[in-house]
């Protein structure tokens, strides 16, 4: 394969977006970031990395997965984050997270996309869900022509002064304390298959949540049966309507 793309995925969306991009660019791998990776980097023509946006900032496991990577600087680097409203500071974090493993950020974009933090909020109403996937497939298409002539955006700034705010958060891995199955639960195994963090853990075929979650959100939104939510809260779950739970688990 001539390019790859590693993808951070909870609900689908960065997936999909990561997908459309590969069928546009054409000759394109897709990795998943929850598998790890120990190959070598130099042959791709393009490598990118799309994930959503937490907290304004990149999610911890996709800053450890770029700083276990080795890049240069003549690698062509790009990204996109996946966002349902505001990047914060994501964008200068790339930049930064990118430097720090040896590689230089050519470009990066945001795609707005429905939004998924059920702790906060339930699924949006199909036709704004339709709508921003709508526009999202455009913009994906917009993306694709430009990684294509390998454009090099020279305003990136990088946020090498600032604290991430993930990393201020020092509850930020045990966030599945206030998760909570119901009777509904049928042992189905498909929380514990789409975990990327391995957080999750079946004793007698219910689910256990341990403290190194990255709040993506799966298990909640992927449960066939709704038995997994935030502090009990009824919420509607979104999922990418494109993307299957398969495609999400870990490998
Ligand atoms: C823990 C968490 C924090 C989030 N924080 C933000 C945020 O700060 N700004 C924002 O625009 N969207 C935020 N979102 C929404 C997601 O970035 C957005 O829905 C994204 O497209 C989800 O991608 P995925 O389906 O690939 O997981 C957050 C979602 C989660 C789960």
């Amino acid at each position: 394969m001539e390019n790859i793309i590693f993808f951070f995925s909870g609900t689908g969306n960065s997936l999909a977006l990561a997908q459309e991009i590969a069928i546009n660019l054409d000759n394109t791998e897709l990795h998943n970031m929850s598998g790890g990776f120990d190959g070598d980097l130099s042959s791709f023509e393009r490598i990118g990395f799309i994930f959503p946006v937490y907290y304004g900032g990149v999610p911890p496991m996709v800053r450890d997965f770029i700083d276990g990577l080795k890049l240069t600087k003549s690698m062509y680097i790009f990204g996109a984050i996946t966002r349902g409203g505001m990047a914060g500071s994501a964008t200068d974090e790339l930049v930064e997270i990118i430097e720090q493993s040896g590689g230089k950020l050519s470009c990066e974009f945001t795609v707005m996309m429905p939004g998924n933090y059920i702790a906060a909020y339930g699924a949006l109403p199909d036709f704004i869900q339709k709508t921003l996937l709508s526009k999202s497939d455009e913009k994906a298409k917009k993306i694709t022509d430009k990684i294509k002539v390998k454009l090099i955006d020279q305003n990136l700034k990088s946020s090498r002064d600032t604290t991430p705010l993930t990393k201020k958060m020092p509850d930020f891995p045990t966030f599945a304390k206030d998760y909570r199955v119901n009777h509904n639960c049928s042992g189905c195994n498909v929380c514990a298959k789409i975990c990327p963090s391995k957080n999750i853990t079946m004793i007698n075929n219910k689910p256990h949540f341990d403290s190194v979650c990255q709040r993506c959100m799966a298990c909640i939104q992927w449960c066939p049966v709704a038995a997994i939510s935030y502090k009990g809260q009824i919420r509607a779950r979104y999922r990418h309507p494109e993307i299957k739970a398969e495609e999400l688990f870990r490998k």
